[in-house]
């Protein structure tokens, strides 16, 4: 199962999210509980129209002082099927998912500054650069800086 390899595996993850070792069984476990949707976080598989898993994509509700309307996403498609276009088409068919069937208006994604990757294909999807989270996170070693990216239910559906 790839999901218990993502904690077990930096090649999956690298160069921007290997955070260390954890243990594999609480994704299995997460995934015999409630096949990862549950209530406050959830994930999805990415796949390809022959149905090859390819990565997959989370969303999360944003911290927030009262009730939230904002939800935080992730993806990580493994290292063959990055460059290929994936990664944005997933962004996109994720918002669409979440505007759809959640009354949420605000989607947001935060990414290491020198992802150039995760921060084109946010872009191409509609997502807008909105600042700098400095040391927003600790990965390979050091306190780094994070581009914070926001799509509202009411900005511009993003040209094809
Ligand atoms: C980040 C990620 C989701 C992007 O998806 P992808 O399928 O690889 O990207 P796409 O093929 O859709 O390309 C999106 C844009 O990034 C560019 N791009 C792709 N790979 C790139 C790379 N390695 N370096 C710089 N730019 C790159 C593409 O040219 C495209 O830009 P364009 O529209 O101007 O041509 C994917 O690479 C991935 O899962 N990486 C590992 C995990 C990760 O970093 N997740 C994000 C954590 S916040």
């Amino acid at each position: 199962m790839v999901l218990e390899r993502i904690d077990t595996d930096p090649a999956l993850s690298a160069p921007f999210e290997w955070r260390g070792f954890a243990n594999p069984r609480t994704r299995r476990h997460r995934w015999e509980q409630d096949n990862y949707l549950g209530p406050t976080d959830s994930l999805l598989a990415v796949a390809l129209a022959d149905d090859t898993f390819i990565g997959f994509v989370t969303w999360r509700s944003s911290w927030a002082f009262g009730p939230s309307g904002s939800v935080d996403i992730g993806i990580l498609l493994l290292p063959d099927h990055r460059g290929q276009g994936h990664g944005t088409t997933a962004h996109r068919l994720l918002v669409d998912y979440l505007f759809a069937t959640t009354t949420i208006h605000r989607i947001q994604a935060t990414t290491e500054v020198d992802n150039d990757a995760e921060q084109r294909a946010l872009e191409r999807a509609g997502f807008t650069p909105e600042g700098i989270l400095r040391g927003g996170s600790f990965v390979r070693g050091q306190w780094r800086d994070y581009a914070i990216y926001g799509r509202l239910r009411t900005d511009q559906h993003p040209n094809p």
